[in-house]
């Protein structure tokens, strides 16, 4: 790797050409250690911020380029359901961008049918015939390279696997130690009444729950990197608000105040499925063809936020989705990588992040070029079906262009 981006669009063996372009990074080793350790393979299996928030935070249009962190896939692709003019899914992970992939390839090659039975794990088995046939002939080098190694993953069920899978797994398996069996849960994700669910909750859930069993699982540091919280991000949490608190608070707020009917997020996590067509964007048939037909829009990136914002055009990019990353950040990355946002952002463009802490402002150098639209964010935010942020920003640049520096900003 001789540090130039590596472009992979007709990469594929055989002729078979992909429409989707790859971009390796060069991604220098100067990663921590236990993040290194924590956060390679699959870490999260569903892409955990709601979609409903950033499409509301967006108002997305066909001129739009939108930038996404990958994770799991599921938001830039929701995003791409939205057709923009051009969706870049970038993750430092590319185990992520593998999970990417494999969906864009069944997207590709297969029908909605198939699409569903893998990735809402109806009968994620099907994957396997297709594979060697249709999917791997379009996929990049890494991920084949990964997909080669762990197919057996998608293969069981992608939502039992990866570390966030192997963590709810162990919640499933504790809920009954709990006195929650599986009916009780059932019986809770069918309620479409808020004070129904309300009081079901406070009779059936909260005096199981909550408990000496849960706090421990909650104060355990291995436990709660497996549910994808990074080292800097827990120290972040546990240090200003008391991890246990801040989980029972966010998720009997989750339990209490938002519709349990269509919250997806906790019904794969307690139950291990989606229920019915209770699903996200991207996996309801009425959206499949439209992802199909957008293909050739995406850009999927092997590489860091801010590396890459360097390396593309100034003013070029409106929407950006930052997820929590800033929560894996030292202040100054925090500082220079909005920096290469701002280089990044065109006229009007409109960035939105989280955090797992209550608070977690932008720095001044950076409030002093940007709005804030605190009443919408605080608005999408009452509805987060997730239960895993303490807040949300949703921040944009001037409509006019300022004067523009060349100086690209080195960062994270
Ligand atoms: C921030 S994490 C957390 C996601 C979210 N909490 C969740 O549960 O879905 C999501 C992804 O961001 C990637 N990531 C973190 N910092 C990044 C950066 N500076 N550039 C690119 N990817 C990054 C990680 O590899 C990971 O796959």
């Amino acid at each position: 790797m001789d540090g130039r981006l590596q472009l992979h669009r007709d990469g594929a063996t055989d002729g078979v050409s992909r429409p989707w372009t790859v971009i390796d990074m060069p991604t220098p080793g100067d990663r921590p250690l236990l993040e290194r350790l924590v956060f390679s393979g699959i870490v999260f299996n569903m892409s955990w911020e709601d979609p409903e928030m950033d499409r509301r935070a967006f108002n997305l249009t066909s001129r739009d380029t939108v930038i996404s962190i990958t994770s799991a896939g599921c938001n830039p692709l929701n995003f791409l359901t939205q057709s923009p003019a051009r969706l870049i899914s970038v993750d430092g992970n590319p185990a992520q961008n593998a999970v990417m992939e494999l969906k864009l390839a069944t997207i590709a090659t297969q029908d909605h049918g198939t699409f569903i039975d893998i990735f809402a794990a109806r009968r994620p088995a099907v994957v396997s015939p297709i594979y060697r046939r249709d999917l791997r002939p379009l996929l990049s080098d890494k991920s084949r390279a990964f997909w080669d190694k762990n197919l057996w993953m998608a293969h069981r069920g992608l939502y039992n696997f990866g570390k966030m899978g192997l963590a709810t797994r162990l919640v499933r398996a504790m809920l009954p130690l709990l006195g929650l069996r599986r009916p009780i849960m059932e019986r809770f994700f069918e309620i479409s009444d808020l004070d129904e669910q309300r009081a079901y909750y406070h009779k059936h859930i909260a005096p199981r729950l909550w408990g000496p069993l849960i706090k421990r699982l909650c104060e355990s540091q291995t436990f709660m990197y497996f549910c994808g919280v990074h080292p800097t991000q827990l120290r972040l949490i546990d240090g200003r608000h008391g991890i246990y608190e801040f989980v029972k608070e966010r998720i009997e707020y989750a339990l209490t105040q938002v519709p349990i009917y269509d919250n997806y997020f906790l019904s794969v996590t307690a139950t291990g499925r989606f229920r019915g067509n209770r699903v996200p964007p991207y996996l309801a048939e009425e959206n499949f063809d439209t992802l199909r037909e957008n293909l050739d829009r995406v850009t999927v990136v092997n590489g860091w936020l801010g590396p890459y914002l360097d390396s593309q055009p100034a003013g070029s990019i409106q929407k950006f989705n930052l997820l929590d990353i800033f929560d894996w950040m030292t202040p100054e990355m925090f500082e220079s990588t909005l920096n290469s946002v701002l280089r990044a952002a065109a006229p009007g463009a409109t960035m939105i992040y989280r955090s797992g802490s209550y608070t977690f402002d932008p720095p001044p150098s950076i409030l002093s070029r940007v709005r804030r639209h605190d009443d919408i964010a605080r608005e999408l935010f009452s509805t987060d079906r997730s239960a895993t942020y303490g807040s949300f920003y949703v921040l944009s640049t001037p409509d006019e262009a300022p004067a523009r520096s060349s100086r690209r900003v080195a960062s994270a």
